[in-house]
């Protein structure tokens, strides 16, 4: 089976899919950018649950359920802070696609979206990222899973640019 790779222009809290992927950080109580966004589509509840999970470590990923969002669940990962590319940034921002989709497929999930990871307030060169997340992807799927479509949530026309770029 083919799974299909999307690039769409948009707001990730309205996407209806089985997990919408969160940037998260490694308390995973909320922050600022999509996170914020996010907690704020979800509910109370999402925190709530989050309260439970003992954080995240960079590179790592931990799945909730959707509450008030459209998305039946959210995979939490926690990208790296960019410090110049020479502390393991790219190899961890890898781990953050590998990781959400390993338990998306886990739990049997069928469609997945991802924000740009780390390139918002953690400064990740979003040319760089988005090169990344594509490799990251393509690899995974480069093995039969659960999983039938994944999206690139882009935010910006830039950034959805990138994206049809690499996937053309
Ligand atoms: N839908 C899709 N993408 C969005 C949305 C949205 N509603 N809002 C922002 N983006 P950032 P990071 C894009 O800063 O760099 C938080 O405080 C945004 O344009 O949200 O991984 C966390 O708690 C950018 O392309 O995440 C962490 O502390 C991308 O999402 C920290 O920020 C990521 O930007 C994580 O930083």
């Amino acid at each position: 089976m083919t799974t299909h790779l999307q690039v769409l222009e948009g707001d990730i809290t309205q996407f209806d899919v089985d997990a919408i992927v969160n940037a998260a950080n490694t308390s995973l109580m909320g922050g600022g950018g999509v996170d914020g966004a996010i907690h704020r589509a979800a509910g109370p509840d999402l925190v709530r649950e989050c309260m439970g999970l003992n954080g995240c470590k960079t590179g790592e990923a931990k799945i909730t359920k959707g509450y008030k969002l459209k998305a039946r669940h959210v995979i939490h990962t926690v990208g790296p802070v960019w410090h110049g590319g020479s502390n393991g940034e790219p190899e961890l921002l890898r781990s953050c696609y590998a990781n959400s989709l390993r338990l998306a497929a886990e739990h049997g999930l069928q469609s997945i979206a991802f924000p740009c990871i780390s390139t918002g307030v953690y400064r990740f060169p979003p040319d760089h990222a988005a090169e990344m997340a594509v490799a990251a992807v393509r690899g995974f799927l480069s093995r039969p899973s659960t999983l039938e479509t994944v999206i690139f949530c882009c935010f910006s026309a830039p950034d959805r640019e990138r994206y049809e770029t690499l996937l053309r």
